[in-house]
Order: C-alpha cells, then structure tokens, then sequence
C-alpha cells in the first residue's frame, strides 16, 4: 500500500518474516560472525486502523488473546514499546488514536525471532501509515531497542535479518553483509514443542563464560571459524559441506550447554533418515532445529522427525535470487 493522506484515513499493514540463524547463535553475542536467513513462510503482520480522536492507542495482540491500551501496558511490554519508538522516531508526540492489529504464524519463544518479527511489523506499518520510507537500517535500529527489552544483551542479528529479509552474514557492529546462496538449500525446520526464551539461555552462556572465560572463548572461536567455511560453502552451492558444518556448530552449541533432550531427540532420527547436517537454531534448549537435506530425503526426514515427536514441521528454501520463487 502506498502512504499518504488516504492511507491515513483507511489504515496500514505492515508485514515481516521470521528467521533462522543457519551458523554461529551465541558465538555472536561476543563479536564473532554469525549466518541468518529469513523464513518467509512464517509471518508476522500488524493493522493499524484508526480511531475517533481521543480514543488513544489499543493493542490487539490476536494471537496472546490480549486487547490492551498502550498506556496501562506495562513497562516491559514489547508491543507497546515497539508502537511508542516507532510513533517517536517518525517524528511525533503523544499517543495516537489508532487500533494496532498483530497476528503472526511464528512461534513464540522458538528460536524463530518472533519478537523481532511482529515488531518489525508494527513499525512498518505506522510508517506506512505515517507515509514515512524506512529504510532496512532504519528498520533494524528501531526493532533492536526492543530486542534489548525482550533478550537483555542481544546480539543484533534477529532485527538485522528480519529488516533486511536477505541471508546475511552478521558481525556485532559492524554493517551486515546480505550474500547470494550459489545453489538451493532445502532446509527443515521442527519444533521440539518446547518454548525457551532466548533471554534465559543467553544469561546461562553468560554466567557460565564469567566463570570459566578461557573456555567458553575458545569454543566461540571455533565457531567463528567454522561460520566462516559456512559463507564459503553456501556462496559455492555445496550443500553436502554446508551439512558437516551444522553437525560441527551442534557439537559446539552441546559443549556451550544450549542443547536439550528434546532437541537431541529430533537430531538423530533426521540424521538416521538422511539428512546432510542438522543443529539446533537461536536460543536452544528447545525451540526449533534445522535440518538440511537433499529434496529426494525431504519426506523421509520429515516422516522421521514426526515420529520422534517434532510438533511442527515447516519446509523452506534457501534460494539464490534468480530461483526465489522456489524460496518459501
Ligand atoms: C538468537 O536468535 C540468537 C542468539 O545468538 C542471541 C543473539 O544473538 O542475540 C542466541
């Protein structure tokens, strides 16, 4: 939809993908480089609809069941913060007289950057509304404040590949570098059921790196290393290479202490079945696993991991732009 003065009269949506981090979740967090890609096939979308004057700001969170006023949201509520910094950053005060509408298809606390995503959604949609242009930077910017609300010491990635919508290769202050896979990526990506917000298993990484640094610094070098060879082996089109690489990153993530026995208990039968490599993905312990596989093993790894009680199994491709109609 285009802005303008139309536009606000009959409303605005904004809309974003969740994501995946394919290499280097945590490492990240202590400046080594990470590897994201979004997952359009899961999505966060915001209305903004508005409202006789004096009515003010209401939340409609569809999916929490929540219908709220932005000014009695508490401190904390990410929604509410996303709603006032965007409505600040584009320049105005107060509270508007707007209903914001937020569904999503991500699931909460699954590794999947549903935080980023509906808050990317809403501040696209006020810009739309405001007939304001953001820019992916801009975007990222804004959404990153309320990431330090939900995560405490976030990295930057879930907002960078979220507003970009580009796999990107992520380095903690300096500029993402969005890159072209060489070949398609078939990639699962399940559900272990179990949510684990990803401020919890951040915390323990800190606390267990405060107590033995050497170690933990040690294992955050391996992985830079090793998401280094993953840019390599996916602007090459080698899925087989880019599949040894998820086993060496879950072996890690093992050593960092974010594996789980549910996410344990999905790896190995898509392993069994076939698959290239597989790891957990974000936070961990619990939320989502990615697997990689050849499209002729898709059903076999799929069937596997539903057996082996994956709640939820998504399919998506990692496509160059050239075939990102492929891409889901
Ligand atoms: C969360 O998607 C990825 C983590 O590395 C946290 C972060 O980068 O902020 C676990």
């Amino acid at each position: 939809m285009t802005a303008g003065s139309d536009t606000k009269r009959v409303g605005a949506t904004g809309t974003a993908p969740g994501k995946i981090i394919l290499l280097g979740e945590h490492a990240v967090v202590y400046g080594r480089p990470a590897i994201a890609v979004p997952v359009t096939r899961l999505q966060a979308t915001a209305h903004v609809v508005p409202l006789p004057a004096g009515t003010g700001t209401w939340i409609r969170a569809v999916d929490l069941g929540r219908y709220y006023r932005l000014h009695q949201a508490p401190a904390d509520d990410p929604l509410a913060h996303a709603v006032r910094i965007a409505w600040r950053a584009f320049g105005n005060s107060g509270e508007p007289d707007l209903e914001i509408v937020i569904h999503s298809t991500i699931p909460i606390a699954g590794g999947l950057g549903s935080g980023a995503a509906v808050a990317t959604a809403v501040v696209r949609a006020l810009a739309v509304y405001l007939g304001r242009s953001v820019s992916p930077e801009e975007v990222s910017a804004l959404v990153y404040e309320t990431e330090k609300l939900l995560h405490g010491t976030p990295s930057g990635i879930d907002n960078t590949v979220v507003a970009y919508e580009r796999p990107i290769w992520f380095r903690r202050g300096t500029p993402p570098e969005p890159f072209e896979p060489g070949t398609c990526f078939h990639l699962l990506i399940a559900d272990t059921g179990v949510s684990s917000p990803t401020r919890d298993t951040v915390a323990a990484v800190r606390a267990a790196w405060q107590a033995e640094p050497d170690h933990y610094e040690t294992l955050f070098d391996r992985i830079g290393t090793l998401v280094a060879r993953g840019r390599a082996a996916m602007m090459s089109g080698s899925p087989a290479r880019l599949g040894t690489l998820l086993d060496e990153n879950q072996e890690l993530l093992r050593q960092l202490g974010v594996s789980s026995p549910e996410i344990e208990q999905l790896l190995g039968p898509a392993k069994s079945a076939g698959a290239l490599g597989a790891k957990l993905s974000g936070g961990g312990r619990g939320g989502n696993i990615i697997v990689l596989v050849e499209p002729a093993r898709l059903e076999a790894v799929r069937r596997a991991m539903q057996q082996a009680g994956a709640v939820r199994v998504v399919e998506t491709v990692l496509a160059p732009s050239s075939r990102r109609d492929q891409s889901s």
